[in-house]
């Protein structure tokens, strides 16, 4: 048997789109990042200026507005290509502000009854990795693999933080420091919970003192283990 549908699931940080990304690739398999999709709502609901606790309205956004998530066309480091509303949004959804507003915009049920009905749609096409927070236990409970990445806050901040630094340059005045980033990774953490349990029966990882390939050979080890 092959795993159809591999769902990675864990906290902000922990890895999981690296991850992911890679192991689509080494499986030809699609790959989904379900948390650009709550982005694309976060980022679409600042530029409207809808109010962060009007679940309706949110709810109504998500429903009438498309998220288009492309292979990546262009080669500046991005995994894919997001567009909503006809705009390029793939780097604006992961500024500070589009971080800060997508944990209390994802959790109105209006926004998550929207997104996962239409991740789910995606995840039946089978032969894909999905990362998120909740899809071994709500999106796919029926994924072949579930997989719960985790580190330790201060790991994860500073992961964010090397990816800013890269991607931003370490003089930008925009850049937030460290402690910083640990405050929102902290937040959102908090924010999040509630749609972060790990499914009953996904395997735990801790990747603290892990690197890419190694937590990447442990989980080709379980796809292993299902065939
Ligand atoms: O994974 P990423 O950090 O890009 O996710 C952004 C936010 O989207 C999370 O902090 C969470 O609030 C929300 N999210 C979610 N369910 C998912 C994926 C993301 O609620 N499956």
């Amino acid at each position: 048997r092959e795993p159809g549908c591999i769902a990675i699931d864990g906290p902000a940080g922990a890895g999981k789109s690296t991850i992911g990304e890679h192991l689509a690739r080494r499986l030809g398999y699609l790959y989904c990042d379900t948390g650009a999709m709550y982005r694309a709502i976060a980022w679409l609901a600042l530029q409207k200026g809808i109010d962060l606790n009007d679940g309706p309205t949110l709810g109504k956004l998500a429903e009438q507005n498309t998220i288009l998530i492309s292979k990546p066309e262009i080669a500046d480091g991005r995994q894919y290509t997001v567009i909503i509303q006809g705009h390029d949004i793939t780097w604006d959804i992961r500024s500070t502000q589009v971080g800060r507003a997508v944990s209390p915009i994802s959790a109105h049920p209006q926004v998550r009854s929207i997104l996962i009905a239409q991740q789910r749609t995606i995840g039946l096409q089978g032969h894909i990795v999905m990362v998120g927070r909740d899809i071994g236990s709500v999106v796919m409970p029926d994924a072949d693999l579930k997989i719960y990445l985790t580190a330790s806050l201060r790991e994860r901040a500073r992961r964010r933080h090397t990816e800013m630094v890269e991607r931003m340059g370490e003089h930008n005045p925009a850049l937030p420091s460290l402690e910083e980033v640990m405050s929102d990774v902290e937040r959102r953490d908090n924010t999040d919970r509630k749609n972060m349990q790990p499914a009953q029966d996904a395997i735990i990882i801790e990747t603290d003192n892990l690197g890419i390939e190694q937590v990447l050979d442990k989980i080709c080890h379980y796809v292993e283990g299902n065939r």
